[in-house]
C-alpha cells in the first residue's frame, strides 16, 4: 500500500493526531538546536562601542520601523499562544518564540540609542504611542495562521539580511552583526512553521492547499499600519531595495513555493482547484472563495499585489 493511500485512508482524528505529533516532534529538535547552536547575549554579543553615528538616516528609519513592528510582542504571544494552546508543540513553540522575539525590539532600541539616532526619551515615547494600539490574529484558524507566520517570518529574515548589507556598506559593524544573529532567529522561525505546513499538506493536503493560496492572496506584514511613519517606512525599505512587493515574489514567496513542490502561486492554485473540483460535478459550490475574488490585500499592506 502506498503512503498516498493510506494517508487517505486515516480518519479525521487520526490525520489530526499524526499532525500534532509532527508539531512536538519538530518543536523539539527546534528547541535542541536553538539551545546548542543559536542563543545569544543582548549585552555581550553585539559590539556595541562600533555603533556609528553618522549611519544614513533612512537606515535609521528602517530600523525605528522594525523596533515598532517587534514591539507588538505582547499581542502576538496572548493571541497566538490563545489560538494554540491545545497544540503541544505549538503552544511550546510560542512560549520559546516569545523569549526570541524579546530581544528584538530591545535590540534595535539599544542601536538607536547607542548610535545617537535616537533619544532614549524618543524611544519612549515611541513606545507609548505603539502601546495605545492593539494587534489582532489576521486569519481565524490555526492552519491559516501557520501559513501566514511561515511566510511573515521569511519576509522578516530577509528585511534583516539584506539591510545588514546596507548597514557593512556604510560601515556599522554594531547593526550589522545585531541584523545578522536576529537573521538567524527569523529564518529559524520560518523552519518551524515551514516544517508545520508540511505536515498539514501531508495529512490535509487539499484543506491545507486552500488555506494557503488564500493567505498568498491577501498577506500583509503584522502592524505595519501601526507605525507613526507607515508611508515614510515603506517607501525607504522599498526605494533601498530592502523588501517590497518585487523582494517578496521573489525572495519570498516564490523560494517558499518552489520548496513545497509549485512553480509560483499560480500553480498552487491550479493544484488546489484540482484537489477540489470532481471533474463528473463541477458546479459553483466547488469553487472556493479565494479563486472567486480579486485580490483582496488591505491598503495598508506592505506588499502591493504584483500579479504573482
Ligand atoms: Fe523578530
Ligand atoms: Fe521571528
Amino acid at each position: 500500500m502506498s503512503v498516498q493511500s493510506s494517508v487517505s485512508l486515516l480518519t479525521p482524528a487520526g490525520r489530526h493526531k499524526l499532525i500534532e505529533d509532527g508539531f512536538y516532534a519538530n518543536y523539539l529538535a527546534y528547541f535542541r538546536k536553538a539551545e546548542d547552536t543559536r542563543r545569544w547575549k543582548l549585552h555581550k554579543d553585539i559590539p556595541w562601542e562600533l555603533c556609528k553615528p553618522d549611519v544614513s538616516e533612512d537606515v535609521a528609519i528602517m530600523v525605528e520601523g522594525y523596533f515598532a513592528v517587534e514591539s507588538y510582542l505582547p499581542d502576538f504571544v496572548t493571541e497566538a499562544m490563545a489560538m494554540v494552546r491545545r497544540s503541544r508543540g505549538r503552544a511550546w513553540f510560542q512560549a520559546n518564540w516569545g523569549y526570541e522575539e524579546s530581544k528584538h525590539a530591545m535590540a534595535w532600541e539599544t542601536w538607536l540609542v547607542t548610535s545617537g539616532k535616537r533619544t532614549q526619551a524618543q524611544m519612549d515615547e515611541y513606545a507609548d504611542y505603539l502601546s495605545e494600539k492593539q494587534w489582532t490574529l489576521p486569519y481565524d484558524t490555526p492552519r491559516r495562521m501557520i501559513v501566514y507566520q511561515m511566510i511573515q517570518e521569511r519576509a522578516t529574515y530577509l528585511n534583516y539580511h539584506n539591510l545588514a548589507a546596507r548597514a557593512d556598506k556604510e560601515g556599522d559593524k554594531a547593526l550589522a552583526t545585531a541584523l545578522r544573529i536576529i537573521a538567524v532567529d527569523e529564518i529559524a522561525h520560518h523552519g518551524f512553521f515551514y516544517k508545520g505546513v508540511q505536515l498539514y499538506l501531508t495529512y490535509d493536503t487539499a484543506n491545507t492547499l486552500d488555506d494557503i493560496a488564500h493567505v498568498l492572496k491577501s498577506f500583509a506584514m503584522p502592524a505595519a499600519n501601526f507605525l507613526w511613519n507607515w508611508n515614510e517606512f515603506e517607501d525607504v525599505v522599498a526605494k533601498a531595495g530592502i523588501y517590497g512587493a518585487r523582494e517578496h515574489i521573489r525572495d519570498v514567496q516564490n523560494p517558499i513555493l518552489n520548496a513545497l513542490g509549485y512553480d509560483n502561486r499560480r500553480d498552487l492554485e491550479r493544484a488546489a482547484l484540482r484537489m477540489r473540483i470532481a471533474p463528473d460535478s463541477i458546479g459553483p459550490q466547488d469553487i472556493p472563495d479565494w479563486a472567486k475574488e480579486a485580490p483582496d490585500r488591505p491598503a495598508e499592506a506592505l506588499v502591493a499585489y504584483a500579479g504573482d
